[in-house]
Parts: structure tokens; sequence; C-alpha cells
């Protein structure tokens, strides 16, 4: 049984990756996160109540775990304190957040950066998030970033800070005709900022190998997902960071012999959301009752997300990434009241079959999917606790998508509470 386990997302997000961690997080003595920033949004619910998390982890709900943010996410303070004192309110302890002192501060500069090259783009916009995150990896990739460690020593903190707004106002008003952000204001919100958020600060890279010495069981908790990862994603329609098992080793300072197990979250439909190339969508009817079944609206954004049917294709190739052992699969009570579910085996190229997803975007939006067709199971699973008790028609689709995509099952989800989960074999 695995002692260190990660958790990515499959698709292109929103896969349901909150729950599915919020459930192994039960067994866990530490969650992690290693990538991304607040562009994620988890959905968690508990006791008919939801959690909406951007930055901490989903452990946070369970009192005795620590819950890390190592040195590859891009922190945003603002949101994180939001964060912890919506928590708070709600009567849930915050005092196991541990913070890498490595961790790169998202700034305000960084958030309009952001908006300002969207609106840039125009039509070939990406569908960014807003929240400052490309622009935060492209200053610590420029080596002009600010680290947590010097977010939290005043004198440094503001000596860094002078020089790079030096730079960023001399953009915002040469560039983009903008008004330059003042020095003394910023300086002061974000040292209010650092002072609350230093008693969180460690060096995590240590207190997680020391975690992992110790025999605890570690759980990396994925944002975004494999679709999304800056080299493996549709790109340029992708996120700055890598939701990749590998990105587990850069991101927390953790080796890869260490990971062992290492679980996909696949929804049992397909979406995403921004632009981008997405060959088994659905502009129609069935589309649209993915979207209002499904409730298929972004958790950070609100925006609508575009639907259509699982592509095994994708997932496949997630899993050769990141040397996927299990899948979680999720929502698939979604599927309850279909009359036939659509699953994509295989692309086809001007007539070819091919074993690849294609790198050029111009060449995956000619791909045509191969279909297999499954009859819905037409009746209501959310209260099934047994993978045995499941209709015969849901585990014709699960298997066969397990045979496709070389995964083994793991769990099976059918419904949001934590209690509306199948294990079909044990992780942790
Ligand atoms: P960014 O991460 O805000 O730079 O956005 C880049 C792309 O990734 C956009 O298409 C976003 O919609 C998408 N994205 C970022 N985070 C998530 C997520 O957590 N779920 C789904 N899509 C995301």
């Amino acid at each position: 049984m695995a002692k260190v386990a990660v958790i990515l997302g499959s698709l292109w997000g929103d896969e349901g990756k909150g729950k599915i961690v919020d459930h192994l997080a039960e067994q866990a003595d530490v969650i992690a996160r290693f990538g991304g920033g607040s562009n994620a949004g988890h959905t968690i619910s508990l006791n008919g109540e939801e959690y909406k998390l951007r930055l901490i982890p989903s452990g946070i709900l369970y009192s005795d775990k620590l819950c890390v943010i190592g040195n590859g996410v891009v922190l945003d303070p603002q949101c994180i304190i939001e964060e912890m004192d919506a928590l708070k309110a709600r009567g849930v302890d915050v005092s196991n957040i541990k913070i890498s002192n490595r961790a790169h501060v998202v700034l305000p500069y960084h958030k309009l950066f952001d908006n300002l090259s969207e609106e840039n783009r125009g039509a070939k916009k990406i569908g960014t998030t807003g929240r400052g995150i490309s622009p935060c990896y492209i200053d610590r990739d420029d080596r002009i970033g600010i680290r947590v460690c010097d977010f939290i020593d005043k004198e440094e903190f503001a000596a860094r800070l002078k020089d790079v707004l030096a730079q960023k106002n001399l953009i915002l008003e040469k560039i983009y005709n903008q008004a330059p952000l003042d020095y003394e204001k910023v300086l002061r919100e974000y040292e209010s900022y650092a002072e609350r958020l230093k008693p969180y600060v460690c060096d995590t890279i240590t207190l997680l190998n020391e975690q992992m010495d110790a025999g605890k069981k570690i759980l990396f908790e994925g944002a975004q997902a494999t679709m999304l990862d800056i080299d493996y994603g549709t790109y340029p329609y992708v996120t700055a960071s890598h939701p990749v098992s590998g990105g587990v080793c850069v991101g927390a300072g953790v080796a890869p012999k260490k990971i062992d197990a290492v679980v996909g979250v696949v929804k049992a439909y397909c979406t995403r959301v921004g632009e981008g190339p997405f060959p088994t969508e659905q502009l129609n009817e069935i589309g649209e009752k993915l979207r209002s079944v499904g409730h298929e609206y972004g958790t950070v954004t609100g925006r609508a997300r575009r639907t259509g049917w699982l592509d095994a294709c994708i997932v496949k190739y997630a899993g050769q990434i990141s040397g996927m052992d299990y899948m979680a699969v999720t929502r698939l009570d979604i599927l309850d009241s279909f009359e036939e579910i659509k699953l994509c085996v295989g692309y086809k190229l001007n007539g070819e079959i091919i074993n690849e997803v294609p790198a050029s975007l111009k060449t995956y939006a000619q791909v045509e999917p191969i279909y297999e067709s499954f009859s819905g199971w037409k009746s209501e699973i959310s209260g099934i606790r047994e993978y045995g008790k499941l209709p015969a028609n849901a585990k014709k689709y699960l298997e066969r998508l397990a045979e496709v995509t070389g995964i083994k099952l793991g769990i099976v989800s059918v419904g949001p509470n934590r209690d509306q989960t199948i294990v079909v074999e044990n992780i942790f």
C-alpha cells in the first residue's frame, strides 16, 4: 500500500479532484500542493455544506493534517488570507498550514499584466483565470520574482519591490498606457499580509522529507490537469505550471522514487474552460444537458464550461506522462439519465488511425474522434456504495475505459458527498 500518493487531473481540469483528495486525505497525514496557485478551485461538500478552496490544500477540513503549500506554488497572499479568514469564520482550524519559504509571491502587477495581456491578445486570448499565475511564473524564470522568504523579510521585501515595481511601472506606462502602481501603497498593503503569513512559513522541503522518512502518509494534490500542462497540454491554451507527477518532484522537493502511487482523476464526461481544441466537444443538446445536469460552471470564474464525451485517448496520454496506477472516476451519476453514452477510444486523422495526441493545434483540431457507444443505465446510482452493485451498463462503460487507457479503476464517485464514494481498490 502506498505511503506517498499523487492525485492529478487527467483532462482539462475540473474533474472533481477536491472530492477525491478529501476522500484520500482522511487516511493521509500530510496533504501538499506543488504547483499552480489561486487559479485552482476545489469544491468540497461536507455535511451538506460547500467549501470552495483555491490555494489551501483540501485536507484542511480535517483538523489533524498538515497542509503544505510547496515551493512550486505561486502564492497570492491576499487570496490565502481571505480563504483562511473564511474558513476560520466557519470554525475550521487553519493552524496546520505550512507555506514554503521558496514559493513565489503573486503581486498586484501580476494580476494587472495577466488581464492586460489577455486584452491585448484579442480574439487569440487564452481565457486565463486572471489571477496573475503566468506573469508570476514569468518573473520567477526571469529571476525578478519575490519569494516568500524575501517577502516576510521587511527590508528585503521593500528593496526588491522597489526595483521590480520601477520596471513594471515602465511597462505599464509606456506599453499599456496605464497609470503606474504606487510603491508605498503596495508596500503597506503587502507588508501587512507578510506579517500575517509569517507564522505559517517554513522550509517545506525539509518538512516533507522528514515526514516521509518518519513513514507518514503524504498526499500530493494536483491542481489543473495534464491537458493544461505548459509542455504536455494544448499549448498555448494551457496554464504556466506542471500539473503532472513530475511536477511533484520540482514543485515540492521530493525525489521521483519516493512516489509510490499516482491517481488520475477522470470525470465521466469531458469539460474545459477557456479556449483551445476539444475533440469530443458537443455543441448540441447533449453538451447542454451535460452542462445543466452537471452544473458545469467555473468555481473561480463562474464561466460556463464547454462539455463533451469522455476522451479515453487523453486519459491514456495522461497516464503515460504521469505513470498513473489508478483512475478515480468522478460524477458518474451525472450520466444517470442518458439513453446513450459515448466514449472516444481513438483518433483518426485524414482517415488514418493515429496513436498519439498531436502537438500541433492545427492538426489536433482536425482529428476525428472514434466513438464506442454504450447503453445508458437509466437509474439513480448515487446511493450505491459497492462496485458490484452498480448497474451492468455502468460497469461496462467503466471497464472499457480501464481497458483502453491501461489504468486500473481505483475509485468511483457517485455524488458530491464524502460518503458517495465506491472504493474499488485501496490506494493508501
Ligand atoms: P491560468 O492558469 O489562469 O493562466 O489560465 C490558463 C488556462 O488554464 C485557461 O484556459 C484557464 O481557464 C485554465 N485553468 C487554469 N486553472 C484551471 C483550473 O483549476 N481548472 C480548469 N481550468 C483551469
